[in-house]
């Protein structure tokens, strides 16, 4: 039988954080084996924020490192560049025609970000969410690994799938496969370091609310020392008075890869001055790795040119299979 397929992706939009990580690419290193899998670097959501040309495409470049470097493996992997395959904005053109506005209106995703742009909100900015379930489409995708935030794009993705089938499909014979989403309990939620009720995220104007991938030890150490904690002595998983307690102690608890039990145990009597140290410790250990690859792999930009040319090729075959099945379910004449 052959293998499920997954299919994931990263927007460009610099430095990649300790949410991304736990929240994403870790799970899709940790299931890939088992799957046929797909992961690409969103610029095209990249460009949906006002965005600087000079460093979009260095950008990209990273990313792809990072992928690399926290232990994507090409032998079951494709990774491409979102903007290679150009089935991706055909598809979402498609989409846009049969998707109800008020489905987009009502993302939470959308609401938040147009807030902070005020009278500037780009048309791309709305639409965010269809060229996403475009991505997702496109590859046939089984799975879609991603962080609790993604949610409700997984399930528009899902409507859009469900009523192009409806209104374009034969009963035995859907035009489009129906994704399942994959949250994972762990990491799903990574929260910010300076507030424990807000999700850790690359739009917070303040660097030390997020540790990135990137950060070398002593930036590593300075924000766990500024981050926020309680006064309380003896720390806890759970206590919905103490978020950033919580998150701290699940932080410690993934980056080091011990059980939530372990942790809860060794912290139970500690205070803050005992943890940060360790806190700091293990995720330094944890980045340590990915840190020497990523420089390693930024040092060899041909083979980095080679991996990003063949995933494209080999994203655009499959992708271009399925725009064909959705453009002949539509009653477009193919090409002559
Ligand atoms: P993006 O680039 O904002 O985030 C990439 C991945 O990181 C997860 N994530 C988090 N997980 C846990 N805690 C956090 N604080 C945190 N912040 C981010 C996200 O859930 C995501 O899995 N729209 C997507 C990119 C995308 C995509 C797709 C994903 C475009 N097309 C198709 C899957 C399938 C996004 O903006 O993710």
């Amino acid at each position: 039988m052959s293998k499920k397929r997954v299919l994931s992706g990263i927007q460009t939009t610099g430095n990649l954080h300790l949410g991304n990580y736990l929240g994403a690419i870790r799970n899709w290193v940790d299931i890939q084996q088992d799957y046929d899998n797909y992961f690409f670097f969103a610029d095209l959501h990249a460009i949906t924020v006002p965005h600087d040309p000079k460093v979009l495409a260095e950008n990209t470049f990273k990313l792809a490192a990072v992928y690399l470097a926290c232990g994507i493996d090409l032998e079951c992997s494709t990774i491409f560049v979102q903007s290679h395959v150009s089935a991706h904005s055909e598809l979402t053109w498609l989409f846009n025609c049969i998707t109800p506005l008020n489905w987009l209106e009502r993302m939470i995703q959308f609401k938040e970000k147009a807030v902070k742009q005020g009278e500037n909100v780009g048309v791309g900015l709305l639409d965010y969410p269809v060229l996403m379930a475009a991505d997702i489409l496109l590859y046939d995708a089984d799975v879609v690994p991603v962080g609790e935030d993604q949610k409700q794009h997984l399930e528009l993705t899902r409507d859009i799938a469900a009523r192009v089938n409806d209104k374009f499909g034969k009963k035995k014979q859907p035009v489009l496969k129906v994704p399942e989403p994959m949250i994972r309990k762990e990491g799903a939620r990574v929260m910010s370091l300076t507030d424990g009720t807000k999700k850790m995220s690359k739009s917070d104007p303040s660097e030390l609310s997020r540790i990135d991938l990137l950060d070398p030890p002593e930036a590593i150490k300075r924000k766990i020392k500024k981050c926020k904690t309680d006064p309380v002595k003896g720390l806890v998983f759970d206590d919905p008075e103490r978020p950033e307690c919580h998150n701290l102690l699940s932080l410690y608890q993934i980056l080091g890869n011990k059980t939530k039990e372990e942790v809860a145990v060794e912290c139970q009597d500690m205070g803050w001055g005992q943890f940060k140290p360790l806190l700091t410790e293990t995720a330094i250990a944890a980045l340590e790795p990915i840190q020497n690859k990523y420089n390693e792999l930024m040092s060899d930009r041909n083979y980095l040119d080679k991996v990003l040319r063949d995933g494209a090729e080999k994203a655009s075959i499959t992708a271009n299979q399925t725009l064909t099945r959705v453009k002949d379910s539509l009653g477009f004449l193919p090409p002559l």
